[in-house]
């Protein structure tokens, strides 16, 4: 699992070109995304970081980690995905940290998303759908969930983000129309983020194996 993971990772670099700033995702395969990105630090001016962990590795490899507000644009955002449907939408955020995900495939050109095979599903909604929710909209927003969608929301307990909030985890979803339910979910007051990656989906996938997909 993991070989495909660090095959997925490594060939994401051809990606990369020389002068750019690259967004840089969260997670085990964004690991091995960030360790093949270290030879090529005095290529690149530098990263934006979704994470505390990223940001921790990234600095461990002498990478620069920007602001994105100082950076503007990026041409490119590698990040990894817990599930891809064929029209490469994505349910992103087992990790916690797909608001600042978020923000940054949307500030990117080109979003190359690096998965290992056990990740394509035909229906996302296998993997429980995570929504980061500011903590005192906690009841609040599972309720409008439950009544809006039928999935049941599991609050993460013991968790938060790198923002401050909290996250539900919701189970039992089908998502034929994911880009919907991402509009749906977004207007819920005390949502901050939803981690479905639908309305901006990924661009480009590369599936680990053997021989290594590129979509
Ligand atoms: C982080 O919040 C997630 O969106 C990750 O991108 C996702 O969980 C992928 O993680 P792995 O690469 O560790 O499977």
């Amino acid at each position: 699992m993991s070989e495909a993971k660090r095959l997925a990772g490594e060939k994401a670099i051809e990606f990369v070109e020389d002068g750019m700033i690259v967004g840089v995702g969260t997670g085990s395969t964004v690991a091995y995304f960030i360790d093949a990105l270290a030879p090529l630090r005095h290529r690149i001016e530098g990263a934006v970081s979704s994470s505390e962990q990223s940001t921790a590795r990234l600095k461990q490899h002498g990478i620069p980690v920007l602001d994105l507000n100082a950076t503007g644009p990026l041409a490119l955002y590698v990040d990894g995905a817990d599930e891809c449907d064929p029209g490469k939408h994505l349910i992103k955020g087992g990790g916690a940290a797909l608001t600042r995900e978020k923000i940054i495939a949307e500030a990117s050109e080109r979003f190359v998303c690096i998965v290992d095979a056990a990740k394509q599903v035909p229906v996302l909604g296998r993997f429980p759908l995570p929504i980061e929710v500011i903590p005192m909209a906690r009841s609040l927003v599972a309720r409008a969930v439950l009544e809006q969608t039928g999935g049941q929301p599991v609050w993460r307990e013991g968790v938060s983000t790198d923002n401050g909030n909290w996250v539900l985890d919701i189970h039992g979803l089908e998502i034929t129309d994911p880009v919907a339910l991402e509009a749906r979910l977004n207007q819920i007051p005390g949502v901050v983020a939803v981690g479905l990656f639908a309305r901006r989906p990924a661009d480009v996938v590369i599936v680990g194996g053997d021989p290594i997909q590129v979509l």
